[in-house]
C-alpha cells in the first residue's frame, strides 16, 4: 500500500484560510493526485477533490459525520446536535423530516410568496435612488422563510432577524469579533426558534400542519420523543438560515447577468434558459469550500489506506470546476446544462450523493426556484441600471460577494 501524497507544510490551516478555495485543488493538481494528508487545525486531514473522491466520501459505510465538524462552525453556523452530525438510521429518519418539507406545491407556495414581496419592494425601488441587492434580498427572504416555516415575524423583528440569520452563515468562518458576533446571534436566533417551538407545542401558535414549525415541533425521533427545543430550534433554523443565504446566489446571479449581458435577452425569450443559467451560477460562483466526514474504520482506496478518525475534507468548489468533468470549467457557459446528464458526484455545491441517505442538501429545489424567480424578475418585471462600482467578488470572506453588495439604480416597474 502506498502512503497518501503530503501537502509540503505541516500544518496548513493558514494556507486554507488564506485560499479557501483553491486550496484543496491547486495542492491536488501539484502533487498530481486527487488527494494529500496534511493537518488542518492541528489535525491528520486527508483533503480530496473530483467525483471521484466525492464518491467515496459518499459511500455511507466508510465515512461518519460525528465529531466532524470544527467548534466554531457548530457554535455559529450549524448550532449543535442537528442533522449535520448525525449518522446511520438516526440521520435517515432526521431526513425524512427535511424531505417532508419539500413537496413541489410547498416549494411552489415558497416562490409565489418571494414574487408578492418582490412586487412590494420593487415598489419602493421605484422611489430610491440607489438599491443595495444583497440588504433588500435578505430581507424579503427573511420575510420569505418566515411566512412559510409558519414563524410569527412583527414587523419591528424583521431587521433584527434577517441581521442574526446572516450572522450565522455570513460570519461563521471569520475570526475575531466578527466570529464572535456570529456566536452571539447564534445564541439568540436559538432562544427565539426555541421559544417557538414551545408555543406550537403548547398550543397557543398554530402554524399549518405542512410546515416546518408544525413538522419540527411535532416529529419524533427514532426512540419515539419529541426533540429537546434546543435541538428542534436548530433544525428549525437549519431551514429558515438558509433561505435566507440564498441572497448570496441571488446576487452572484445578479452579477453574471450583469458580466455576461447578453444572457438578459435568452433568459426573456426562453423560460428554458433560466433552469441553466441559474444552474450555471450555482456552479460557477463559489460558495461553501468543502464539506468534512471522518473514516469511520479502516479502509483502501486506489491503494492508499484511510485510517480509522481521520477528518477527510471534500472540495466542492474545486470538484465544480474541474477539468475532468467540465469543458472549459472556468468560463460560463450556462448552455453546458442542456441535455447534461446530471451525475451525483460531479456538481456539488450543495453537497453530493442522495438527498434521502447522505448528507447532500434537501434545499437543492428550494435554492433552484427561488434564483430562477429572481432572475426571472430582473429579466422580464423591472428595468434597471447598474452602478459604476467595484464588483470583484471579495474572496477574502465567505461566501464572496462585490464590496459595494451590488448597488442597483434607476429602477422601473415595467407595466
Ligand atoms: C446541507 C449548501 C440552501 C438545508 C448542506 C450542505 C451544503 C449545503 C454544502 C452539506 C452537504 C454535506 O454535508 O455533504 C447549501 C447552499 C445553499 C443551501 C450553498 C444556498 C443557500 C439550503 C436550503 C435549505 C437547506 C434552502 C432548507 C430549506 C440544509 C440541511 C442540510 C444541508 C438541513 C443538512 C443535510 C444533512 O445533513 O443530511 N447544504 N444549502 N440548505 N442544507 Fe443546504
Amino acid at each position: 500500500m502506498s502512503s497518501i501524497p503530503s501537502a509540503k507544510r505541516i500544518d496548513s490551516t493558514l494556507a486554507l484560510l488564506r485560499n479557501p478555495y483553491g486550496f484543496i485543488p491547486d495542492t491536488c493538481s501539484d502533487l498530481e493526485s486527487d488527494l494529500f494528508e496534511t493537518r488542518i487545525l492541528f489535525q491528520k486531514t486527508i483533503c480530496m477533490t473530483g467525483a471521484a473522491a466525492a464518491k467515496i466520501f459518499y459511500s455511507e459505510n466508510r465515512l461518519v459525520r460525528a465529531g466532524s465538524m470544527p467548534g466554531r462552525i457548530q457554535k455559529t453556523l450549524l448550532g449543535e446536535a442537528g442533522i449535520q452530525g448525525l449518522d446511520g438510521k438516526a440521520h435517515h429518519h432526521r431526513k425524512r423530516m427535511f424531505m417532508s418539507l419539500m413537496a413541489s406545491e410547498r416549494i411552489e407556495a415558497l416562490e409565489n410568496t418571494t414574487r408578492d414581496l418582490l412586487d412590494r419592494y420593487a415598489r419602493d425601488w421605484e422611489t430610491t435612488d440607489k438599491v443595495v441587492l444583497y440588504d433588500e434580498v435578505r430581507e424579503i427572504l427573511t420575510r420569505a422563510a418566515c411566512a412559510w416555516s409558519g414563524v410569527p415575524l412583527p414587523e419591528e423583528e424583521v431587521e433584527t432577524r434577517t441581521a442574526q440569520m446572516t450572522a450565522l452563515f455570513q460570519d461563521a468562518g471569520a475570526v475575531g469579533w466578527k466570529h464572535w458576533g456570529a456566536r452571539l446571534a447564534r445564541h439568540r436566533a436559538e432562544r427565539w426558534a426555541a421559544g417557538i417551538i414551545e408555543r406550537v407545542r403548547d398550543g397557543s401558535l398554530q402554524p399549518g400542519q405542512e410546515s416546518a414549525a408544525h413538522v419540527v415541533a411535532t416529529w419524533r425521533d427514532l426512540n419515539g420523543k419529541l426533540l429537546t427545543p434546543k435541538v428542534a430550534a436548530v433544525e428549525l433554523l437549519n431551514v429558515v438560515r438558509p433561505i435566507v443565504a440564498v441572497s448570496v446566489f441571488i446576487v452572484q446571479a445578479a452579477h453574471a447577468l450583469h458580466r455576461h449581458s447578453h444572457w438578459q435577452q435568452k433568459l426573456k425569450d426562453d423560460k428554458e434558459q433560466l433552469e441553466y443559467f441559474v444552474q450555471e451560477v450555482r456552479r460557477l460562483y463559489p460558495f461553501f469550500p468543502a464539506v468534512a466526514a471522518r473514516v469511520k474504520s479502516d479502509f483502501e482506496w486506489r491503494g492508499y489506506r484511510f485510517s480509522e478518525g481521520h477528518r477527510v475534507l471534500l472540495d466542492l468548489y474545486g470538484t465544480n470546476t474541474d477539468a475532468r468533468s467540465w469543458n472549459a470549467p472556468q468560463e460560463f457557459r450556462p448552455e453546458r446544462f442542456k441535455d447534461r446528464e446530471e451525475n451525483p458526484y460531479d456538481f456539488i455545491s450543495q453537497g453530493g450523493g442522495d438527498h434521502h441517505t447522505n448528507h447532500r442538501c434537501p434545499g437543492e429545489w428550494i435554492v433552484i426556484s427561488q434564483m430562477k424567480a429572481f432572475c426571472d424578475y430582473f429579466v422580464n418585471a423591472i428595468d434597471y441600471d447598474v452602478l459604476d462600482q467595484d464588483l470583484e467578488l471579495d474572496t477574502g470572506e465567505l461566501p464572496p460577494l462585490p464590496k459595494s453588495r451590488f448597488i442597483l439604480c434607476n429602477i422601473k416597474l415595467r407595466q
